[in-house]
């Protein structure tokens, strides 16, 4: 039975919805810990230079394919390339969505368990030491860590259910501008604690020597990771935008609010961190042992901390329903299931390799390799392999086997705008940012030898 497709039912519900999906733990939890290991301002340097050159031009592909086609990523490559291979560019989207929503969640339910914690006054001791045990002892708990998973995916699945214009974009519009208020919130807190400035000075004045190759391509892979490209996640979303839309419009104002948030949640964290004398190299645990440590020795901490981890559950939430997307219109649409079955079956399947991916922080201990365990797996492989992957899939796509004329129709609309850059995008597409793709892989695959 073929049933009409939805579509998003505005220009700013479309934005909310690829914002909402864009702007997520990558921006709040991973940004501030990588951009602190990678020399603060001039990561940022970098990452801003890959976000406009690379990052707006491989969103604008992924909505060209998904509005052209008007389906799902497999079925929109069977469309366009008929009797071809490219259908399997469809299936590493359809991976990927698997790999990132099992270790994302993992990551979301933490934050639900330290919002509880939060709300609860749950903390054992405020030291790092305490925090750090805290952390690890729950991390690894098993059933507790496992329970908070299955509410986000709950969450996710419900808002997935009520579909695109019902679900995906009234929610994405209640709680984006949410999560932008609470940020807001955060960042002026951050700035008026004393001794801020050199947090600040640390995010925004570039030391060149600290740019190097492997700076270069850790910037690369947190922008595909960032802007949520490289899985078909924005091809999904784009074959519901509206035909008389303005996808390079949309595309970058996505990327400018999705740059813009993970600029002012550095400027929320590290102001916060130095004026606590604390180094920005912290890693992943910088958001859970870190903050909660400032949280407890500032004036009015429980406020900002409570707001701190509903902005990280929102954030999740907006991104966790946008994969979740991708899998359940590829089962309703290729194998004709219904939206309720489809959503069930998604979020069933994926719930399981969610489950493993939890339990192998502790209870799992045989669910690793070479010191790595699945959780670490699953992080590396999609951010570092399967995105890269997709996203040169995708860039060869428009830029060589679609006819130009076909994309360009797609970018003006049938000719109703102007489209002033169409040539400066299709030399992006063709040459700069396939190269640059494949550097990140090579980097991936460990061919450059500076690990993932
Ligand atoms: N962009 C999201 C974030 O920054 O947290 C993560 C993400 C969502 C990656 C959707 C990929 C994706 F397709």
């Amino acid at each position: 039975m073929e049933t009409k497709r939805e579509n998003f039912g505005s220009k700013i519900g479309v934005i909310a919805a690829a914002a909402g999906s864009a702007i997520g733990l990558g921006n709040i939890w991973r940004f501030p810990y990588v951009a602190g290991e990678n020399g603060g301002a001039a990561f940022l340097l970098v990452y801003l230079v890959f976000v406009v050159g690379i990052g707006v031009p491989v969103m604008l592909s992924e909505f060209v394919i998904g509005r052209r086609a008007q389906s799902n990523p497999v079925g929109a490559f069977k469309r366009l390339a008929p009797k071809s291979l490219w259908p399997f560019a469809g299936f590493v989207g359809i991976t990927a969505a698997f790999t990132i929503l099992a270790f994302y969640t993992t990551v979301a339910g933490w934050t639900l368990e330290y919002l509880y914690l939060t709300l609860a006054g749950g903390f054992d001791k405020a030291d790092k030491a305490g925090l750090t045990s805290q952390f690890s002892s729950f991390i690894s708990s098993g059933p507790r860590p496992m329970f908070w998973q299955m509410i986000f995916m709950v969450m996710t699945a419900y808002i997935v259910l009520k579909g695109v214009k019902n679900g995906i974009e009234k929610y994405n519009k209640i709680l984006m501008p949410l999560l932008f208020g609470i940020l807001i919130l955060l960042v002026i807190r951050s700035l008026t604690l004393p001794n801020s400035f050199e947090g600040v000075h640390f995010l925004f004045a570039p030391d060149f020597s600290k740019i190097n190759a492997e700076v270069l391509l850790q910037a690369l892979g947190q922008s595909f990771f960032s802007l949520s490209i490289g899985m078909g996640t924005l091809i999904t979303y784009g074959s519901y935008i509206n035909k008389k839309d303005n996808l390079s419009s949309t595309a970058f104002s996505v990327s400018v609010a999705d740059t813009l948030v993970a600029v002012l949640a550095g400027m929320a964290i590290f102001p916060a961190v130095f004026a606590f004398g604390i180094t920005p190299e912290a890693g992943p645990s910088l958001v859970f042992i870190t903050l909660p440590m400032i949280f407890s020795q500032m004036a009015g901490g429980q406020f900002f901390e409570i707001i701190f981890f509903v902005l990280l559950a929102i954030a999740a939430l907006t991104s966790t329903i946008s994969v979740l997307e991708v899998v359940v219109a590829y089962l309703s649409e290729e194998l004709k299931l219904s939206r309720a079955k489809s959503t069930l079956i998604a979020a069933g399947s994926i719930s399981v390799l969610g489950i493993l991916c939890t339990l192998s922080q502790g209870p799992l201990p045989k669910l690793s390799i070479g010191g790595m365990n699945l959780f670490d797996i699953l992080e590396a492989t999609s951010a570092t392999i399967l995105l890269p992957l997709g996203g040169l899939f995708i860039v060869i796509f428009v830029g060589w086997v679609m006819k130009k004329e076909t994309v360009f129709a797609e970018i003006t609309n049938e000719g109703s705008l102007k489209g002033r850059l169409k040539m400066l995008y299709l030399i992006i597409i063709r040459f700069i940012a396939p190269v640059a793709i494949a550097l990140v892989f090579l980097n991936g695959v460990g061919i450059f030898g500076y690990g993932g």
